[in-house]
């Protein structure tokens, strides 16, 4: 399959915090990816803005390093690499000051798009939009990029949200959330909106559970001081995983456009059920084999602060009355793996006689790696024997489908920032639902502080805490096994037999029903 690149409208995109770690990791390297498919115009510029003193050429050299150190493939185009660094500019400038402002004013070209990455601190976001605006540098066709963290409460997001509204209106604000930005994600709107399959089964009529699972290897790294005053709930449960939760709960949107989309996300956050403590299970990693623990990392030995969080919510409307959502993400994890699990309903009776196994189709809609989706499904083990059941895979793997070209597949800020240029935010948070999401998560969080709650400990490479175990199985349910890969092995029939999971990791455990005879 040959993927299509739409060129974008010429630009200059200024990137403020251009020599930071983000810059230089993703967003560069990214827009390298995009130069080489061709989708940037001839005369596309880009514009590094930080307060270290250096011209054109030093940023150019710091690029060609970043492109080394981060890039993939693509760094052995020396040529390309020398053309893109062609299109890189670099101005001294101070946020919250105003040296450099007049400079950059002068370098920026009429008739082209300017789009302004905020790629820098949430504290330096206010002083990026007055300057801009002072200096005149943005007008009413310009857009910001905002970074997350939006705000660590509901009132720091309002108030941020204020500052940006002060000289931008809410269409020229796009608030980053790289998760919307990956394949999958827009695939699963994708299969849920474009096939007639699903979306009558998309209820608790037939939907027995969600889970949403985003474990990741890497511990805290060297992000110590940032993430110590964040946890995972702030890290990852307010914005990557509450967009996910949205995308699989939300109503069909009367049409693919950012207003209509970010409503119907707003609706789902807005049901959301309050949260109970019993209901959430916080985790911090312990030492192991010689790799520090979570407090180590952090240099904190009192630390509070949870690397691992698991919950149980439920959404207050028509379509998921009584369907639980589990969520669970967490550091130092057994592997890095991440994926939407829809578990739908058991059969309820069964004809086959002999047949014990419980046989569940579950959507698995996995994010990273191998991205694609499954759909477990019950057949007849081919070949004699009688009627022998076994569950396997309907499997799309992304790569398989895309063949070859899948390099022209864009990673997620490649793909946001091409978007910010179209002008299309169907991908980015709108201030509202921002802030809707934080009105759910603060009082939990506010819970935790006032009774100075302590995370479980947690081995590293393991599933996380015992408790999160505990939520599901006091349900009867239990969480599909974060492991290393999706490998595919044939299982015996009446098994299950997808190699995803054993049939001890049926992700719902009632009583195993028995065939009924004639006449029962
Ligand atoms: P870094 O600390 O690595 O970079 C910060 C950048 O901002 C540097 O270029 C720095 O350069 C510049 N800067 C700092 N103060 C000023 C100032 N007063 N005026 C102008 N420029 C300034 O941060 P990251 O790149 O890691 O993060 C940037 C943003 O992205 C943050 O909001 C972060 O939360 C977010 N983010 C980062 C991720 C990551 O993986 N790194 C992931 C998700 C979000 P100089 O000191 O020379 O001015
Ligand atoms: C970031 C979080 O937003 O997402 C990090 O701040 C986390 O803590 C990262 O590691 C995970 O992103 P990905 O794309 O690697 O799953």
């Amino acid at each position: 399959m040959v993927s299509r690149v739409i060129p974008v409208d010429s630009f200059d995109l200024v990137i403020f915090g251009g020599t930071g770690d983000l810059a230089r990791r993703k967003i560069l390297p990214g827009l390298f990816r995009r130069f080489r498919s061709g989708q940037m115009p001839e005369d596309a510029r880009i514009i590094g803005a930080a307060r270290a003193e250096m011209d054109d050429e030093g940023y150019r050299q710091l690029i060609a390093d970043a492109v080394e150190e981060f890039g993939g493939e693509e760094k052995a185009d020396a040529e390309g690499l020398k053309q893109f660094l062609g299109r890189l500019h670099y101005v001294p400038i101070d946020a919250k000051g105003d040296g450099g402002w007049p400079e950059l004013a002068a370098l920026m070209r009429d008739g082209v798009i300017r789009a302004f990455y905020f790629s820098v601190g949430p504290s330096l976001f206010g002083d990026l939009a007055e300057r801009l605006h002072t200096h005149s540098i943005a007008d009413e066709q310009s857009r910001i990029v905002v970074e997350k963290p939006f705000g660590r409460d509901l009132a720091s997001a309002q108030q941020l949200n204020a500052d940006l509204a002060a000289h931008f209106g809410e269409h020229q604000i796009y608030r980053i959330d790289h998760y919307l930005g990956k394949e999958t994600v827009q695939n699963l709107m994708a299969v849920r909106f474009g096939n007639v399959l699903f979306e009558p089964l998309w209820n608790s009529h037939y939907v027995d559970h969600i889970q949403i699972t985003v474990a990741e290897t890497v511990g805290v790294g060297g992000r110590g001081s940032y993430y110590d005053q964040s946890g995972a709930m702030r890290d990852m449960v307010q914005n990557h995983l509450m967009q996910l939760l949205c995308l699989i709960a939300m109503e069909p949107p009367a049409q693919y456009d950012a207003d209509r989309v970010r409503d119907e996300k707003l609706k789902v956050i807005r049901a959301l059920q309050p949260l109970q403590p019993h209901q959430v299970v916080r985790g911090q990693y312990d030492a192991a084999g010689g790799d520090p623990s979570y407090r180590d990392d952090v240099e904190n030995p009192r630390s509070h602060t949870e690397s691992f969080i698991a919950l149980k919510t439920h959404i207050a409307n028509w379509r998921w009355a009584g369907v639980p959502f589990y969520l669970r993400t967490g550091k130092r994890l057994k592997a890095r793996t991440s994926e939407i699990a829809v578990v739908f309903k058991d059969l309820g009776h069964t004809i086959f006689e002999g047949d014990t196994a419980r046989h569940r189709n579950i959507l698995a809609i996995r994010l990273q790696p191998n991205e694609g989706m499954d759909l477990q499904v019950t057949i007849k083990e081919p070949g004699p024997g009688g009627m022998r059941l076994v569950d396997v895979p309907l499997d799309m793997t992304f790569a398989d489908a895309l063949g070859p070209d899948q390099e022209q597949v864009p990673d997620a800020y490649e793909r946001l920032i091409m978007d910010v240029i179209r002008g299309n935010q169907t991908l980015f948070m709108r201030g509202d639902e921002v802030e809707a999401a934080w009105a759910w998560t603060d009082p939990i969080i506010a819970g935790w502080e006032a009774r100075h709650d302590v995370p479980k400990t947690y081995d590293p490479d393991t599933q996380g805490p015992e408790d999160a175990m505990m939520l599901m199985h006091r349900d009867g349910r239990r969480w599909r096994e974060i492991r290393e890969e999706f490998k595919r092995r044939p299982g015996p029939a009446t098994t299950v037999g997808s190699g995803i999971h054993d049939p001890e990791d049926d992700p719902v455990q009632p009583p195993v029903q028995q065939p009924r005879k004639a006449g029962e």
